[in-house]
């Protein structure tokens, strides 16, 4: 199978887990926003989970729980991050976002109660003995806050109103936390399930995705919101600090090229059974949406 049929497939599976997550809870405004957040979406995160578990021989009924958790935390930071109080977005996924539809209260607790039903979908004795599944909780409830994706964007938000430009070390640090930190949990978590070496996985998910926010960013400044699915040229306006703006668009996409070699080289340990993790990589860094 091709990348963009694995990607096509996996999104199905993932869908379906979260609906069956979601099947009996509340019916209360919270849980319709959070039914509408976690529809859509490219779902690169579940797919690298499913096909890192797949790399070290496990099942798809395996794999599939970590699959939702992530995107199900990934979901809740999207929610949080179009808040006012953050990016001020009104468009995701080519819909608008939680707290337009709803309201800003809605909004906080969708993202809420999603993350903890992401950790609640780790809990499940389909992904491994418990000290499997706790191993996968430890490093998201890391990777996923203060020492990952929280402290970057709270790194990102700082950046608007610095009063210097960020060097680039700054902005990869910045990058490296608001985005790879749960694309490398995500990489890196069919190794963790099958008890194997994580390093090449972590490896590869790092450059991928510090690639993903470069191609991120330049959708920003060059993209379309028909196929985006969210507003564009809001970066500059805002003063955020990307490798576009330090950089150039040119010197992005180069530096990018560069992340996606690197990405490409960490999986040789896995020779052609890694063909659809090397084709997603080179996805990354070509997509338009
Ligand atoms: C958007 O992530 C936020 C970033 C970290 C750049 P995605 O581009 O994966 O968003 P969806 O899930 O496809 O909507
Ligand atoms: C967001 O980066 C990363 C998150 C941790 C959610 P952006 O703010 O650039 O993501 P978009 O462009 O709104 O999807
Ligand atoms: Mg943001
Ligand atoms: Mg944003
Ligand atoms: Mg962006």
């Amino acid at each position: 199978m091709t990348f963009a049929q694995v990607l096509a497939r996996d999104a199905g599976l993932v869908q379906a887990r979260l609906d069956a997550a979601l099947a009996g809870a509340a019916d209360v405004p919270v849980t319709h926003a959070m039914r509408y957040a976690v529809q859509g979406g490219k779902r690169i995160r579940a797919f690298l989970v499913m096909e890192g578990a797949r790399l070290h021989g496990l099942s798809e009924d395996c794999a599939i729980h970590a699959a939702a958790a992530i995107e199900a935390l990934h979901a809740y930071s999207l929610i949080h991050d179009d808040l006012p109080c953050m990016d001020d977005d009104d468009l995701r996924r080519g819909l608008p976002t939680v707290h337009v539809k709803w309201d800003e209260a809605t909004a906080v607790l969708a993202g809420d109660a999603l993350q903890t039903l992401a950790f609640g979908l780790l809990c499940n004795p389909r992904i491994g003995s418990a000290e499997v599944q706790l191993a996968l909780i430890a490093r998201l409830a890391t990777q996923a806050g203060i020492g990952g994706m929280v402290l970057g964007q709270a790194q990102d938000i700082a950046a608007e109103t610095a009063l210097a430009p960020l060097t680039l070390d700054q902005i990869t640090e910045l990058q490296m936390n608001k985005t790879c930190a749960l694309i490398a949990w995500s990489a890196a978590s069919g190794a963790v399930m099958a008890g194997a070496d994580d390093a090449p996985l972590s490896q590869y998910g790092a450059r991928i995705g510090l690639a993903f926010q470069i191609a991120d960013d330049i959708l920003d400044a060059t993209g379309d919101a028909a196929l985006t699915g969210k507003r564009v040229g809001k970066d500059a306006d805002a003063g955020k600090a990307t490798f576009v703006s330090l950089m150039g668009l040119d010197g992005a996409r180069a530096h990018a090229a560069r992340l996606t070699d690197e990405a490409m080289d960490a999986l040789a340990p896995y020779g052609a059974r890694a063909d659809v993790l090397k084709q997603a990589a080179r996805y990354i860094i070509a997509r338009d949406r």
